[in-house]
């Protein structure tokens, strides 16, 4: 354990000594919602293969980098590319960048993701708040001895997703004319995607939508005691809604449709940010 806290003070120390600031936010950017990036202003990107002790990515459509810069007015980093458990990564490195940033001092994360609409009322291209969560058949990324220079052993898990945070997500979704919806975020380890019967038991448990990320870093985000604030995009509907097969393409493309709306309400959201 001493060695995950040196692990993460050196390369918390290695990215502070390259920007020289410690961003307000960061922002996990989910597959095909990465034009976030584009609208960052004086940014510096840092790709993850000269980030001591970062994993790899390997999904396409992932570029794996950080954007550190600023979005309207204020600081912010971006992390183009996550790790994902399917990959073959260890809970380890898909939660590390996280505590990295916790460890520079960043007190807020917005996490990202692309998803599957296991609500029926959802159409492809709608954005979702996350209000909860499910995660009952994955592993854990506290498992393990627990790192109690990072937060308690036994967390409280009972409001992960800011109340605070989601009431300004919801305000600037208004203010932009954006029917966000809202609702619980289903976690599945991947990489195939969920089977109709699958989705019907997730949704049976109260589940609106399902995506192969986001929870980890969302639980060990509140371990450490940040903010967390959550919005997926819809891409597809989860398998069985239609009688059509999922396909990855499609996933892409749909994100890159609803990349304008995603990226004006973050960037409102970052502006209101209290
Ligand atoms: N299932 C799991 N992950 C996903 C999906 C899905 O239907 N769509 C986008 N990511």
């Amino acid at each position: 354990m001493v060695d995950t806290i040196e692990r993460l003070e050196k390369t918390a120390h290695y990215i502070k000594s390259r920007i020289g600031y410690t961003p307000e936010i960061a922002v996990i950017l989910g597959s095909g919602l990465g034009k976030l990036a584009d609208y960052i202003e004086e940014s510096m990107e840092i790709p993850y293969e000269e980030i001591p002790n970062f994993p790899r990515t390997t999904v396409v459509g992932h570029e794996g980098k950080l954007i550190f810069g600023t979005l309207k007015k204020r600081r912010i980093v971006a992390m183009k590319g996550r790790f994902h458990y399917y990959e073959g990564n260890d809970m380890d490195a898909v939660v590390f960048p996280v505590r990295v940033f916790k460890r520079m001092g960043i007190d807020n994360i917005i996490v990202t993701n692309a998803a599957g609409g296991v609500n029926t009322g959802f159409t492809p291209g709608d954005l979702m708040l996350i209000t909860d969560h499910i995660s009952l058949f994955c592993e854990n990324p506290l498992r393990g001895e627990n790192i109690d220079e990072l937060g308690p052993r036994f967390p409280d898990m009972s409001a992960i997703y800011d109340k605070e945070l989601r009431k300004i997500a919801l305000e600037s979704a208004k203010k932009l004319g954006i029917d966000l919806k809202e609702g619980i975020y289903s976690y599945c380890k991947g990489p195939s995607y969920e089977s109709p019967a699958e989705i019907k038991a997730l949704r049976i448990m109260g589940a609106d939508a399902v995506g192969m990320s986001t929870v980890p870093e969302a639980i060990v985000a509140r371990h450490m005691g940040m903010r967390v604030l959550g919005i997926s995009c819809i891409t597809n509907m989860a398998a069985g809604v239609l009688d059509q097969p999922l396909d990855h393409a499609e996933v892409m493309e749909t994100g890159k449709l609803a990349e304008k709306k995603f990226s004006g309400l973050v960037s409102d959201i970052i502006e209101n940010w209290r």
